[in-house]
This record gives structure tokens, C-alpha cells and sequence, in this order.
């Protein structure tokens, strides 16, 4: 067995990810950029700050003081948090729980790989903070993904070895720093962005413990 899940929050535990969006196109409504899906998917699992300088790129004539970022940052963040006021324990995607549940009875540790600011806060607000033993957020670490950081940091405080964890994640940068850290990555979503993960399922319910522990040995080996 692994000694250690990986988990990201926004988009594998609950749908946050939906809403981070939403909030990133207020604001760069608000700057006069648009952005769609397509685009979204290279904010997935990126800084706050660096969202905002990828989606401030899109229009070259804007020129923005440092300022100027941070209220705009900070705009994103109430969109962001007016959206997730009224999520609950019905908010956490299907089959996490259950996940969560398998992995604890078999004695192995869990812990959260975050790039947001808000984690522990969403953690809490779904209920499920009693499941991890150790939490990483965007506090923890100076080099956010896909810099690899994130989840070695995780490792590193439970004192477990990178090739005995198991990462979870929806985004490209994510599977990037997994694989960086010579973890096994496993994809939830579209094989068309996480095509480097080392095993894909389309969505949470297919996250079966069984199963990914099978690809996991066979990965080991
Ligand atoms: C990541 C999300 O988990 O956190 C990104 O995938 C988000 O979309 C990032 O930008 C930072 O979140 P926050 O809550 O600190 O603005
Ligand atoms: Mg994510």
C-alpha cells in the first residue's frame, strides 16, 4: 500500500472549481478581457496572483501598477468568497467521501495539496477537516504549481518518501508537480488536459480505492 494521499481541493473534492472561474470572469469582465473554459484551464491550480498577470496578458495595452493587482486580486477573492458562502457538506463531490473513508480504514495517511488561500476554510465548511492529518495551503509554500513544492512539502511533514504517495488532482499544473515530485499522479477529468497523469478517471465517482491502488503497484514495480 502507499503510505499517503495527496489531495487537491479545488475541482477533486468539491466543485470550487466552477466557481473560481465564474469569479475570474467578473473580474476580467471588469478589465474589459474575456475569458472562457478553454482558456480557464491554465488557471487551474495557479496563484491567485499569477491567475490575475495571465488573464491581465490577454490585452497587451493594459499596463497595471502593483497596486492596482492587488485590489484586483482582492475583487477576485470577495467574487470568489460571495459564491462560496453557502457551501456545505452537499457541496463535496460524489464518491470523495467514501474515498476518504476506504483510505482511512486502511491505515494510510491523507493529506490536502492546495493551492488556495481559502482551503482550510472550505475544508471546514464541508465538513471533511477531520479526514486529513496534515494540510498544505498557499501559505505553505514559496513555489506553487506546477513547481512540485506543494505536494513534497505534504510528504516532507508526515516524513513519508515521495515514491509511497499517491497525488489526486484536476489540473495540468497539478499532474506536473506530482510527476515532478515522483509521486503517482492520478487525473480527474479530460484525458485532453491531463494526458501526463499516470492514471486518468473522468470523474470523482470513478475513484474507486481498489482500482487505484491495482494501477499504483503496477506503477511501483
Ligand atoms: C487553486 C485553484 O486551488 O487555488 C485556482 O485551482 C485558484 O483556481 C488558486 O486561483 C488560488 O486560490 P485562492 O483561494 O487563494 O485565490
Ligand atoms: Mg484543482
Amino acid at each position: 500500500l502507499p503510505k499517503l494521499f495527496i489531495f487537491d481541493l479545488d475541482g477533486v473534492i468539491t466543485d470550487t472549481a466552477e466557481f473560481h472561474f465564474l469569479a475570474w470572469q467578473k473580474l476580467a469582465e471588469k478589465i474589459g478581457v474575456s475569458i472562457d473554459r478553454e482558456f480557464n484551464e491554465q488557471l487551474k491550480g495557479i496563484s491567485r496572483m499569477e491567475s490575475l498577470e495571465r488573464i491581465i496578458a490577454l490585452d497587451p495595452s493594459l499596463s497595471l501598477s502593483d497596486e492596482e493587482k492587488e485590489s484586483l486580486a482582492t475583487d477576485k477573492n470577495e467574487y470568489y468568497k460571495q459564491l462560496i458562502e453557502s457551501i456545505g457538506s452537499e457541496n463535496t463531490l460524489p464518491g470523495i467521501e467514501e474515498l476518504l473513508k476506504d483510505i482511512k480504514a486502511s491505515n494510510v495517511q491523507i493529506a490536502l495539496g492546495s493551492a488556495s488561500k481559502n482551503a482550510q476554510m472550505v475544508l471546514d465548511k464541508l465538513g471533511l477537516t477531520t479526514y486529513f492529518d496534515y494540510v498544505v495551503d498557499a501559505a505553505k509554500v514559496a513555489k506553487g504549481k506546477p513547481d512540485p513544492e506543494t505536494f513534497t512539502t505534504a510528504a516532507d511533514a508526515l516524513g513519508i518518501s515521495y515514491e509511497n504517495c499517491i497525488g489526486v488532482e484536476d489540473a495540468a499544473a497539478g499532474v506536473q508537480a506530482i510527476n515532478g515530485a515522483n509521486m503517482f499522479s492520478v487525473g480527474v477529468g479530460s484525458e485532453e488536459y491531463l494526458a501526463n497523469a499516470n492514471y486518468i478517471v473522468s470523474d470523482t465517482l470513478k475513484l474507486d480505492f481498489n482500482q487505484i491502488i491495482k494501477e499504483y503497484t503496477v506503477w511501483k514495480k
